[in-house]
């Protein structure tokens, strides 16, 4: 669904992804994970437009989509969830859910042509999704004034209310407690369940060996192993970009 190539992106002297070869196959949920830095928010950023590449090409759907706006990219399926949680505070739950379906069917400009549209209506069309993210309670709440773990859900469907196939999620698992993490990991696999795609890039690792099919590990922007959670667990590489490795250095 999703293929990196050679793709790279330094800042100045950082290569914050370097020579980056990933592949991300319709309806699996692909972890990405690795230590601090080593460039996971970076390459989300390269998949949505946020950064254009220094080199190399992302094929999404067999289309090159490196020439693609951010916006574009929406249009053509992809979705995220950012690391620090971005969403419009001041509106109801509801609404920010209505904003990405009518994204999803009519673009940026009929979002401006329909803001001021029906509010019963609109609101009609998001009670699916409200429930799935067990916010119906909450939908005419402002987002900014939801709970964090609530304020997490909402991203998540309102990349869902996009009508994305592939879902980027940056670090969803961060600052959510022991049930909370339980409770997204319930809701990551309800939407592979659903047909959708996952990139999980994520710090909690109980939660990407147990939801993941395959993971891929960067360290230093570059990826150093990619298999099943129990072998990318074993591999000594992936143990010593986390753990710090002394072995290589003269005695
Ligand atoms: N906009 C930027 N300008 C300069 N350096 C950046 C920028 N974004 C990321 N970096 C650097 O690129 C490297 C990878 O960062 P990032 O992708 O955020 O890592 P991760 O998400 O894995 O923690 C880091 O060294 C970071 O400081
Ligand atoms: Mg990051």
């Amino acid at each position: 669904m999703l293929k990196l190539e050679n793709l790279s992106r330094h800042f100045g002297g950082i290569r914050a992804v370097d020579q980056l070869n990933l592949e991300v196959h319709a309806g699996e949920i692909l972890g990405l994970i690795g230590p601090n830095g080593s460039g996971k928010s970076t390459t989300v950023n390269l998949i949505t437009g946020v950064y254009a590449p220094t080199a190399g090409s992302l094929i999404f759907k067999g289309a090159n989509i490196a020439g693609d706006s951010a916006n574009q990219r929406i249009e053509r399926g992809i979705a995220r969830t950012f690391q620090n949680i971005r969403l419009f505070n001041n509106l109801p739950v509801w609404k920010n859910i209505w904003a990405a379906q009518v994204v999803r069917e009519s673009g940026w400009q009929g979002l401006k042509q329909r803001w001021f549209a029906s509010a019963s209506e609109a609101r009609g069309k998001t009670l699916d999704l409200l429930a799935f993210g067990d916010l119906s309670h909450k939908a005419d709440l402002l987002a900014g004034n939801l709970a964090f773990g609530e304020q997490r859900r909402l991203e998540l469907i309102r990349a869902v209310a996009s009508g994305a196939d592939l879902l980027l999620l940056d670090e969803p698992a961060a600052g959510m407690n022991a049930e909370e993490i339980d409770d997204l990991n319930q809701r990551i696999r309800q939407l592979k369940n659903a047909g959708k795609t996952i990139l999980l890039i994520e710090h909690h690792m109980e939660l990407v060996m147990d939801v993941c099919d395959r993971i891929a590990v960067l360290n230093f922007g570059q990826k150093i192993a990619e298999g099943t959670p129990s072998e990318v667990q074993d591999d000594p590489h992936v143990q010593a970009a986390y753990l710090g490795d002394d072995s290589t250095e003269p005695a």
